[in-house]
């Protein structure tokens, strides 16, 4: 076991490199790398713990190797030095341990810096420059977070998000955040109803909903990712009561009033889900809540006709900004004042506008904003009658 953690230190220096180097997605390059390592199972957990973390902890672990390390790094030094950081800061791993098996995954030439700046590292002070270098995040996803949830909410919610993600299996097997699984249920589809997903890649949602044996249409634009909905489909079984439609949810191709529910799961800046995917905080751009608000506002604009009267629109959202949830919301309800507002639900969801919201912190899930309406039953606008309910 001592010669095997030294192996596991340097293929997570290795997986490190590739994701500064290339720019490559930490979940993507991973896997590859694990394969060819040949380490044991119980390595690859521990490898796979030193990646996500040091990615995720990737600024907190270049504050201190910035005090100690100066000029130039060559890639696969800076990776390791902070792969060193994290298990001394973050991991709590002993600091003889930390130092020396990092230091021996190192080419030699360069063990004396390593060694001499992880020391430092370890005996160091932290008396952090900003919430968002301790927390490890982009300054603007701090700033935004803050203003929006207010300081207390935002740290908490940041703090929860740089734990890993629990594993949630639906009782069909497939993995599931339990925040999602309370969307499918808000939605409360039952058995017969004709039921929309009009952002329905990877299928989590349509096939939750087709298990409660609706029948649904499962929209998505990109037709690659229409290929995941129907892989999902099939191996669950659930053919007969999908139908996978590849779309733009802005002018989805539908009959006026053919749905009993509509679900709008719509693309959104995910700043409520950062600790599924490591890197995704190094990612997502400033500007895409406003970008992405504009989006989803369509969305809803192209879905709402689709519900039949005195049917039922839905509304959620993977994040926390206000743009993309109480914002477009409000924006919506303004259009369409004969919408009205559903009963959402309760805890460990907190009212946020005329919708809830699903702090990360509150239960561990993804965090998540869900706005339901009820359509009037009597309608101006359609002339159309609505099709026969077996037909989805
Ligand atoms: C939040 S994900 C949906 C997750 C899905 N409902 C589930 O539970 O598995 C949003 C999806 O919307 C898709 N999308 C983006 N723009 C779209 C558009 N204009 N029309 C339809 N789908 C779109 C994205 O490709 C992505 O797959």
């Amino acid at each position: 076991m001592a010669t095997q953690l030294p192996d596991a230190r340097r293929v997570a220096v290795e997986a490190l490199t590739r994701i500064e180097v290339d720019g490559a997605y930490a979940n993507l390059v991973l896997p590859g790398i694990l394969a060819r390592s040949g380490l044991p199972e119980r390595d690859r957990a521990f490898v796979t713990q030193l990646v996500y973390g040091t990615t995720r902890a990737r600024r907190a672990c270049d504050w201190f190797v910035e005090r100690f390390a100066h000029g130039e790094l060559e890639p696969e030094v800076r990776a390791a030095l902070r792969l060193g950081v994290f298990q001394l800061r973050f991991l709590g791993t002993p600091p003889h341990a930390a130092v020396s098996a990092t230091v021996a995954v190192v080419p030699r030439r360069v063990r004396g810096l390593v060694n001499a700046v992880l020391r430092k590292v370890a005996e160091a002070e932290d008396r952090w420059p900003s919430e968002a270098v301790r927390l490890s995040y982009p300054d603007w996803v701090v700033d935004v977070l803050t203003a929006d949830l207010g300081t207390d909410r935002a740290i908490a919610a940041l703090e929860s998000m740089n734990g890993a993600a629990p594993v949630s299996e639906r009782s069909d097997g497939y993995v599931q955040d339990r925040a999602s699984q309370m969307v499918v249920e808000a939605v409360g589809a039952r058995r017969g109803e004709r039921v929309l997903d009009l952002c329905a890649a990877p299928g989590g949602k349509a096939t939750a909903l087709a298990g409660a044996g609706a029948w649904v249409a499962a929209g998505e634009i990109r037709t690659g990712r229409a290929g995941l909905i129907a892989a999902n489909v099939d191996r669950l079984d659930l053919s007969p009561l999908v139908s996978v439609v590849v779309a733009d949810g802005c002018h989805p191709p539908f009959g006026a009033e053919s749905f009993d529910r509509v679900l709008v799961d719509a693309p959104c800046s995910g700043l409520g889900s950062l600790r599924r995917r490591a890197d995704a905080r190094w990612r997502v751009d400033p500007e895409a809540p406003g970008r992405l608000a504009s989006l989803q506002r369509k969305l809803l604009s192209g879905a709402l006709p689709l519900v039949a009267p005195g049917g039922v629109i839905v509304y959620s959202v993977c994040t926390l900004t206000q743009a993309e949830t109480v914002d477009v919301a409000a924006g919506f309800l303004d259009e369409h004042p004969d919408l009205e507002p559903l009963d959402i639900p309760g805890e460990p969801w907190v009212k946020w506008g005329s919708g809830a919201l699903l702090l990360p912190q509150a239960e561990g899930t993804d965090g998540m904003a869900l706005f339901a309406w009820r359509v009037p039953n009597a309608t101006k606008k359609s002339e159309s009658p609505a099709p026969a309910r077996d037909q989805p």
